[in-house]
């Protein structure tokens, strides 16, 4: 695994026993509950394939009325956490690189995606290329929700760097004391569009005060 990627994921590990401080945030509460009401409401009956779960914040409301939810993360020390929560019985887990979703095998179908906080740290040369892989595990008319966060100076930890390719950059902090560079990506509405390729319909992008959600079917 490339070193930004390998050390995203290492940053996320250590942090996993207390990542959902960040959901306590004061001023994102009135965007989480109006989020997490909506995304209830847009897999009834699908079969949905959760890209980097992590501890299963968003699976809880997600989930709600899918038929199956199979909730991946690269660490399963991170869904550790979410399959110690009540989850609706749709809900499965597994160990899974985004990288390589050909590891789940042809027999593996879904007719839905969704990722929470994941595209923002998907490379900018890694994203379409990892796009056409995830829309090539679904089924024509797949049901499609990624939300991420917006920057806001007033709560968004401050962007240290730019790369060549476009990419920024976070300096972060854990508990233990070590610091970790991050890559943390903040698309424009178009960027996102864009970056989702020709094979997509009904494209449809909602700003929230601090995050954006970007939902779609596939061809
Ligand atoms: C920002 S967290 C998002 C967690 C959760 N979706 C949420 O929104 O609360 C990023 C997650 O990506 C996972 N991750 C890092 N690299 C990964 C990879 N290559 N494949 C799958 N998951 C990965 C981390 O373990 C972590 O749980």
């Amino acid at each position: 695994m490339p070193s930004v990627e390998a050390g995203m994921a290492e940053y996320y590990l250590r942090r996993a026993a207390y990542y959902e401080r960040v959901y306590f945030k004061p001023e994102r509460q009135p965007d989480l509950r109006a989020m997490a009401a909506w995304l209830a409401g847009q897999f009834s009956g699908r079969r949905v394939l959760e890209i980097a779960c992590g501890t299963g914040w968003w699976t809880l409301h997600g989930a709600a009325g899918a038929s199956h939810w199979l909730a991946t993360d690269l660490n399963p020390a991170t869904f550790a956490i979410a399959q110690a929560k009540a989850m609706p019985a749709s809900v499965a887990f597994r160990a899974l690189d985004a990288y390589r979703l050909d590891e789940l095998g042809p027999d593996q179908h879904f007719d839905a995606a969704f990722a929470g906080c994941w595209w923002s740290h998907v490379p900018l040369p890694r994203l379409r290329p990892w796009l056409d892989a995830l829309h090539a595990r679904l089924r024509p008319g797949a049901r499609v929700v990624m939300l991420d966060n917006r920057f806001v100076p007033t709560s968004s930890t401050p962007i240290s760097r730019r790369d060549v390719a476009g990419n920024s950059y976070q300096q972060r902090s854990l508990d233990d004391g070590s610091s970790h560079e991050v890559l943390k990506n903040f698309p424009s509405p178009e960027q996102a569009i864009a970056a989702l390729g020709p094979g997509v319909r009904d494209v449809q992008w909602q700003a929230y005060a601090h995050y954006w959600v970007l939902s779609y079917f596939t061809a």
